[in-house]
């Protein structure tokens, strides 16, 4: 520590990066402040006088009394008449205080450093479950993704500079927590017309994605400790937020039709609501028949359960129309629907949807307002007018189309170049195509053969509770076009083959 003040030591830390945008007065009050708080000036050492110190840095003398005001207003250093100003003695040593009992319990950990430390249990659980990984880039095998290349960027832009005509000043202040009062009535109006909902802009809520949804499921629906039914395999992203709520995940099996309604009714776990994929199961692909749908229903009903209905991606349907959505068959109103804007527009629009019961309206209101306050309301606006004006629609069935074509591309690659490795199971809709192994060949290897190889693919196995009944992965298509679709497969059988 100096026993004397270091003019030196003083001119360095002026020039230090991060006081580079202040003014003179407050670099010189950070820089000593900095010094203080670091040591390098000890308690109870006697400063320069102001005339002394603007003299030796060539400045003017208010610009150095303005910053020892300041340190001696914050308490930093004291000024005694007739005598000078002196480092404070409490302030320093209480700080290095401080610091020196940090340091020791780091050092006491040793990994200190280690990001997760200080978190809560709960946060700890957060942070090892790596979170749900996004895809970032356009890459070959990308699931869930749609073409991006092609959007109307053009017809967006123009809504947007519209929206914002229109609402003007209203649309940079708070909107509603339940969301813009024209989006919801456009999304009711399209889930009742095209999904056979049955609801009213009343019950929807406008969220910011399917996953915001389920971590709001699974705050208010769900204590912790308590279970909750998910189907077995399924979306890795509604597992990680029920178990990051620190429930108990029940895994109810899958088969061929989806979600075997025989195991929920035997279930006895007392699970107050199951996760279904109804319309197009995640990951298998399966839809589940009308007879299941309303046996699902009927055991919502009678055991008053809630039914989570993740609609992610059935607009594109490409054999034949659809099946409407269980909320519609629901007479009881048990059933919470979700949907998302993230593959029928585009996943960086963030923007999803609930549609609630009745009675959950504004028990999910409320929590969503203390989490974000609401959806951006120039983009909900913007995307109001995209379905008021018809391109929503239109968007959805050209991408149908082009979809359905790359499918057909897709299947006929993975027919074409991985005959012996792997088949293809038809999907009816959907973004991605589910791939089963041969006798033979170990998914685990051919994930890593792949990676080295810089494609990515998604394996099946982690989709399961406890041990895969199959393995295989799901490939998606949907982003690329019929040449990056037949050159990618190509590469991957290249890849593979060579061991
Ligand atoms: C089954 C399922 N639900 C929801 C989502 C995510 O939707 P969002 O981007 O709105 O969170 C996905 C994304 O791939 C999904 O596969």
């Amino acid at each position: 520590m100096a026993k004397t003040f270091e003019l030196e030591t003083l001119k360095i830390r002026l020039n230090d990066a991060e006081f580079a945008l202040l003014d003179l007065h407050q670099r010189i009050q950070r820089a000593l402040r900095a010094l203080i708080i670091e040591g390098a000036l000890g308690p109870g050492l006697k400063l320069p006088a102001t005339r002394a110190l603007a003299k030796s840095l060539g400045i003017a003398r208010d610009t150095v009394e303005n910053a020892y005001g300041q340190l001696h207003r914050d308490g930093f250093i004291v000024r005694r008449e007739g005598s000078g100003s002196y480092v404070c003695e409490t302030v320093g040593a209480q700080l290095r205080g401080a610091a020196r009992q940090r340091l020791k319990r780091q050092d006491s950990r040793h990994d200190a450093a280690e990001p997760g430390t200080g978190l809560s249990r709960r946060g700890r659980m957060i942070f090892d479950s790596g979170g749900v990984s996004d895809q970032q880039v356009l890459k070959a095998f990308a699931t869930g993704l749609p073409e991006t290349r092609s959007f109307p960027t053009d017809v967006w832009e123009r809504l947007q500079r519209q929206a914002m005509k229109d609402y003007r000043a209203t649309i940079l202040l708070h909107g509603d927590p339940q969301g813009a009062a024209p989006l919801r009535k456009a999304i009711a109006t399209y889930l009742n017309l095209e999904r056979g909902a049955k609801c009213s802009a009343e019950q929807v809520l406008i969220l910011s994605s399917t996953r915001q949804a389920l971590f709001l499921c699974a705050q208010l629906l769900v204590d912790a400790g308590k279970p909750i039914l998910l189907e077995n395999p399924g979306y890795f992203g509604a597992k990680k937020a029920f178990e990051t709520a620190e429930t108990r995940v029940v895994p109810i099996d899958v088969d061929e039709q989806g979600i075997r309604t025989d195991l929920l009714q035997a279930d006895r776990s007392g699970a107050p609501c199951v996760y279904v994929t109804p319309s197009h199961q995640y990951p298998t692909g399966a839809t589940l028949p009308l007879e299941r749908r309303l046996e699902l229903i009927r055991w919502a009903a009678e055991q008053s359960k809630w039914i989570i209905e993740d609609d992610y991606d059935s607009e594109f349907h490409y054999d034949g129309l659809p099946t409407a959505c269980v909320q519609g068959l629901d007479p009881y109103q048990r059933t919470i629907y979700l949907g998302t804007f993230s593959k029928t527009l585009y996943p960086g629009l963030r923007m999803g949807y609930m549609v609630l019961p009745q009675e959950l309206v504004k028990p999910f209101t409320y929590a969503r307002s203390i989490m974000d306050g609401h959806t951006p309301q120039i983009l909900q606006l913007t995307l109001a007018r995209f379905m008021e004006d018809g391109h929503y629609n239109a968007h959805v069935r050209a991408m149908r189309k082009l979809y359905a074509g790359r499918r057909e591309t897709m299947l006929a690659a993975i027919g074409q170049h991985l005959g012996g490795i792997a088949t293809a199971l038809r999907p009816q809709g959907g973004l991605q195509i589910p791939c089963l192994l041969a006798q033979g060949w170990s998914e685990e290897k051919t994930l890593r053969q792949a990676a080295s190889a810089g494609l990515q693919l998604s394996g099946l196995s982690r989709l399961y509770a406890g041990e895969a009944r199959q393995q295989g992965w799901l490939l998606g298509y949907s982003s690329m076009t019929a040449h990056e679709i037949d050159t990618a497969v190509q590469r991957l059988a290249r890849v593979l083959r060579k061991g």
